[in-house]
């Protein structure tokens, strides 16, 4: 099962709604750019490939709207308004905008809108296919790293519905049970959504491999007790002197560097932004109601204001290696300041 492909026969978009899991599995399938950027502002469709993945689609459903109402220059800035819309949904994984960008450069080049849509659509498609390929490279990479029997810790959901299929974390722990290994997994809560035991753990659970939920806050108690071999987390933009991912993760690094317990990020290529640095990133604030309630029960008193960060960024002093699709990178991470990684092939 895939979570965001093009429905070829509808025309439209399609992607699993996340919100909805683990109680029911429902897709959302739209030909609408504000339909998709209300479902990537309430976490529909999340996690940084797959947003990378639902920009560029947004692109293509943009051209598509647009193609019979508009030519030229009013076709151009139609469909450029709608990318800077689909951009500012969600400002931290740098994936979004790369995704955007890939498929309206390539609708820019083109001279009618219908060819424009053609190109938008067909770039698209090529990112969703790529992301599986480097998700395995990723896998591949990383499964050489955990020990034959381990219990890994992850945070968040960096799995097969934070991409397109397989995952970059999760992933890792798929492709090392793949080549046999014997791995378990924690998967801290991540409150306030909840994306570890609402998603992480339904995926695991669904192919079969161990997972256990436990309150984010446990982690600290369970390395000291021995408990956790390695950490394993995804990303939502690498800059060269950090990782920004699920808030939470920097509290997670600073604990393994503490128990002298491996901390592995994993991302595709295109989750590194070696042009900035971390003061650089703006990190999402997210509404006072996700920590308000949950299930409907008030969890504070009217009046009370919310700090609630939606990322955090880790030192990458604090990151034993980060796993690519292109092999592994170590300190001093001399690719994140001597290159445009962008270009590398
Ligand atoms: O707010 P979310 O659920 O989009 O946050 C997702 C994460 O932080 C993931 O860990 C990250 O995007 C990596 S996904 C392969």
């Amino acid at each position: 099962m895939r979570t965001i492909t093009w429905n070829t026969e509808g025309q439209c978009l399609s992607y699993i709604d996340q919100t909805r899991l683990p109680a029911e599995l429902v897709t959302v399938e739209t030909q609408s750019v504000t339909r998709l950027a209300d479902g990537i502002r309430r976490l529909e469709v999340r996690g940084a490939p797959a947003l990378g993945v639902a920009g560029a689609y947004g692109v293509a459903l943009s051209c598509q709207s647009h193609q019979n109402k508009e030519t030229g220059a009013a076709f151009r800035n139609a469909i450029e308004t709608d990318a800077a819309f689909l951009r500012a949904t969600r400002p931290t994984a740098v994936n979004l905008g790369w995704g955007i960008d890939r498929a309206l450069q390539n609708a820019l080049r083109e001279d009618t809108p219908a060819a424009a849509y053609d190109a938008a659509l067909r770039e698209a498609q090529a990112i969703e296919a790529e992301d599986i390929t480097l998700c395995h490279r990723i896998g591949a990479y990383g499964a050489s790293l955990l020990p034959d029997t381990c219990t890994v810790l992850t945070h968040c959901n960096a799995g097969a519905l934070a991409c397109v299929e397989w995952g970059t974390a999760l992933g890792v722990i798929r492709s090392a049970v793949e080549a046999g290994k014997n791995i378990s997994v924690l998967s801290c809560e991540t409150r306030p959504l909840n994306q570890g035991s609402r998603l992480t753990a339904f995926e695991l659970h669904a192919d079969g491999i161990p997972v256990k939920t436990i309150p984010d806050s446990a982690a600290a108690h369970l390395m000291r007790r021995g408990m956790i071999d390695a950490v394993v987390v995804g990303a939502d933009r690498i800059t060269p002197d950090a990782v920004f991912n699920k808030i939470g993760t920097y509290m997670h690094a600073i604990c393994a560097h503490h128990h002298s317990i491996p901390f592995y990020v994993a991302a595709p290529y295109s989750t590194l932004d070696t042009g900035r640095r971390e003061a650089d990133v703006e990190i999402e604030e997210r509404a006072r109601d996700e920590l308000a309630s949950c299930g409907g029960r008030q969890l504070m008193p009217d009046g009370v204001g919310t700090v609630n960060p939606a990322f955090d960024a880790t030192p990458l002093t604090l990151v034993t290696a980060i796993i690519t699709d292109r092999g592994v990178l170590r300190h001093p991470y001399d690719e994140l300041t001597h290159s445009d990684t962008r270009e590398m092939t």
